[in-house]
């Protein structure tokens, strides 16, 4: 339809990559791209940090649980819900500042859409992206890493590099499972969702020679049965997060 939704619809996540740094251009490039994100009433209310130690990308691949990519890749960005600098600037006007879950989730969803906008600069670039979320597993030792001070937290990394593998696109629900005319239709989800069992069994076949025929619906019920990172909840108010 023309190229930027071409390179939408070809977005596959890489990683492995080559062992080559981004160009200071790129990298320019992918944070102004970032920060030109859409962002609640201008609040701006996060920050990235930009990894280029190599020891300390090696210590955040081993906190993200092992994932070598992290330490491989040409650039590592973390994304961070940040209300520091809005507590700052409201009491230096003299007021009080007041947070509560909403503004929590406003910081979350600033640093997701900014990331997202560094993802698909950086793949215009011909360059490849992978989220992180593996960094929440224990984010105080990242907080600490990074120094980030209260009222900041990591959201997710995101490796950015030379691709050095061509993975297969990762087929989507149906388009019926997720966008409603009018009203939610329950029962369209649920004939999306067998449709989307079977295309993710074939797909695991195909990927696997065989070994793995796994459906979205027990994949995603492994993943549930029990409580995923409860440490968060206390961790973020650890860090000053009122979710009231
Ligand atoms: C917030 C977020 C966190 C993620 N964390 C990880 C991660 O820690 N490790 C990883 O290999 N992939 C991670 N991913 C990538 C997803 O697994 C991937 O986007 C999804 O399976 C769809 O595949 P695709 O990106 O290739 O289309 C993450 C994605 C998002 C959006």
């Amino acid at each position: 339809m023309n190229s930027v939704i071409d390179l939408l619809m070809n977005h596959r996540s890489i990683r492995k990559f080559k062992p080559e740094p981004l160009a200071p251009e790129q990298k320019k490039a992918i944070l102004g791209a970032a920060q030109m994100a859409s962002t609640s009433s201008n609040v701006q209310a996060y920050s990235i940090i930009s990894v280029t130690d190599p020891l300390l990308k090696k210590e955040l691949a081993e906190f993200a649980g092992n994932q070598a990519y992290v330490e491989q890749c040409g650039l590592f960005l973390v994304f961070c819900a940040d209300l520091s600098r809005l507590r700052n600037v409201t009491e230096n006007c003299g007021e009080i500042f007041h947070q509560n879950t909403e503004s929590f989730l406003v910081a979350s969803l600033d640093a997701a859409l900014a990331a997202q906008n560094a993802a698909i600069a950086a793949e215009s670039l011909g360059l490849g992206i992978c989220y992180i979320g593996g960094i929440r597993n224990v984010p105080h030792k990242v907080s600490e890493a990074l120094r980030l001070p209260e009222l900041v937290y990591p959201v997710f990394g995101m490796c950015i590099g030379v691709p050095d593998q061509e993975p297969s696109l990762r087929p989507r629900l149906p388009m019926q499972a997720v966008v409603h005319e009018n009203a939610y239709d329950t029962g369209a989800v649920l004939e999306g969702i067998q449709e989307y069992d079977e295309t993710t069994r074939r797909y695991y076949r195909e990927r696997t020679g065989g070994q793995t025929d796994l459906s979205w619906s027990r994949s995603m019920a492994d993943k549930y049965r029990l409580p995923v990172r409860p440490h968060i909840k206390p961790f973020v108010e650890s860090k000053g997060f009122k979710l009231d």
